[in-house]
């Protein structure tokens, strides 16, 4: 496959912005090529500036469960772009979006939109502490929270890709109130909190890994995390920026039965458009301002776009469950075609999967753990993304990273990604 023009835009590119993107793992240095520049998508393909064509399971890192360019997601658009795109006063879609969001999650009681993952874990984070009055926070290693300094210790997705555990510029103040525990290892957790008693002041967890590859959450482990929070009066936070409306209309915590004192949404809740949400139990989330003392803000919060192309996605997925079944039925076929071909080939390698979400990971170790993850061949991963872009298979260029699938796939695009993976570990073997 050539790409040209890919290449030459890269190039470009690299003058003026720092590594040629605007977020690390897009410039595909992991998988040791230069990026692929997309011109636009439909359904489950994308289409680079070069014009190939692919089957996209990136799907823009989860955003895009109805896949590209759904008419879903601009119903009423044009109306209100005609109206106006911001204003800094509050618009009645907001109102709607936010019932929507506490309907469906109810440890939400109340919820605050903001415009990014990052804005919503670090927000969460802020009132956590300002509701317990605490400084410390416990979140494990491999899980991704947003780029906010403190959460950028031991995280997952490209800080793995990069083998940068910790960012430079977080001071190490910033860093010494981040705990970091062991994730379905409840040990872990218990030691950190006998050793720092009345400090904790929340623990945030995605309740499906999905940034270090995809790791499933031992039962027990996320029970215990539930048990513990609550005796020590800390605050429970689920992280489903991934899971939430993904896994599950109700997200992680609908298919674990858990429920958490706060939760953080982003991706799909936007329908493409930038956003995120943070909340959780009404006594917690009043102490945001202007009820409490907690403050937080945002110029573009709330935006009316972005809320009504949430909006129409989610009301979508409230009124069409069978998308999530058909989401963990793609996902099945995958994993057991791909279970297949490992079996044929011989090549050392591991399928997981929860729900919709799965993961090919190169080794030889059943992976529950961030240490079986970290076993995994990345150089075999190189070669295996390469062999299935040419085969035009868009996939995570990181093998620290989630497959994502969309309601626009279909059985026929997950069975020639199925032969296309057969081929591509044949050339590994
Ligand atoms: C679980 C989780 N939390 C938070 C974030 C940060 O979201 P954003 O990239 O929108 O800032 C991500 C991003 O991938 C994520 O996967």
């Amino acid at each position: 496959m050539k790409r040209e023009k890919s290449e030459k835009l890269f190039i470009e590119a690299e003058k003026y912005i720092p590594g040629g993107v605007n977020s690390p793992v897009r410039a595909f240095k992991s998988v040791d090529m230069p990026p692929v520049f997309v011109d636009r998508g439909k359904g489950a393909r994308i289409y680079d500036v070069d014009g190939n064509e692919y089957t996209d399971y990136i799907c823009s890192w989860g955003p895009l469960i109805l896949g590209h360019a759904s008419p879903v997601y601009y119903e009423g658009i044009q109306e209100a772009l005609a109206k106006g795109t911001t204003f800094g006063a509050p618009t009645a879609v907001e109102v709607e979006i936010a019932k929507l969001i506490t309907e469906a999650y109810p440890s939400m009681e109340m919820v605050r939109m903001v415009s990014s993952g990052t804005e919503a874990t670090m927000s969460a984070l802020r009132v956590a502490r300002g509701y317990t009055g605490r400084n410390k926070i416990i979140k494990f290693e491999g899980c991704y929270h947003g780029h906010s300094d403190g959460l950028l210790v031991k995280s997952g997705s490209g800080t793995l890709t990069f083998g940068v555990p910790t960012s430079s510029g977080v001071t190490p103040g910033t860093a010494q109130d981040t705990l970091v525990a062991v994730y379905n290892d409840l040990d872990s957790v218990k030691a950190l909190f006998a050793q720092n008693p009345g400090e904790i002041a929340a623990v945030i967890v995605e309740p499906v890994a999905g940034n270090m590859g995809v790791v499933a959450p031992d039962i027990n482990f996320m029970k215990g995390l539930r048990q513990i929070t609550e005796d020590q009066g800390t605050v429970l936070i689920f992280d489903e920026v991934i899971t939430g409306f993904r896994l599950a209309y109700g997200g992680a915590q609908a298919v674990l039965d858990i429920k958490p004192d706060m939760t953080t949404l982003g991706k799909i809740i936007g329908g493409g458009m930038p956003v995120g949400a943070f909340g959780g139990r009404r006594d917690i989330m009043e102490t945001v301002a202007p009820l409490g003392g907690v403050y937080q803000a945002g110029t573009l919060s709330g935006n009316p776009i972005a809320m009504k192309m949430g909006l129409n996605t989610l009301t979508y997925l409230r009124d069409h469950p069978e998308v999530y079944q058909g989401l963990e039925e793609k996902a099945k076929l995958l994993e057991a075609g791909f279970r297949e071909n490992i079996k044929k080939t011989g090549v050392k390698a591991q399928v997981v999967r929860f729900k919709g979400m799965t993961c090919l990971f190169f080794t030889d170790q059943p992976v529950d753990s961030y240490a079986a993850v970290m076993t995994s061949d990345t150089g075999a991963y190189t070669k295996y993304f390469k062999a299935m872009l040419d085969a035009g298979n868009f996939l995570p260029p990181s093998q620290f990273e989630a497959i994502f699938i969309s309601a626009a796939h279909t059985k026929e695009d997950i069975e020639k990604t199925i032969a296309d993976n057969y081929q591509a570990l044949q050339q590994l073997v």
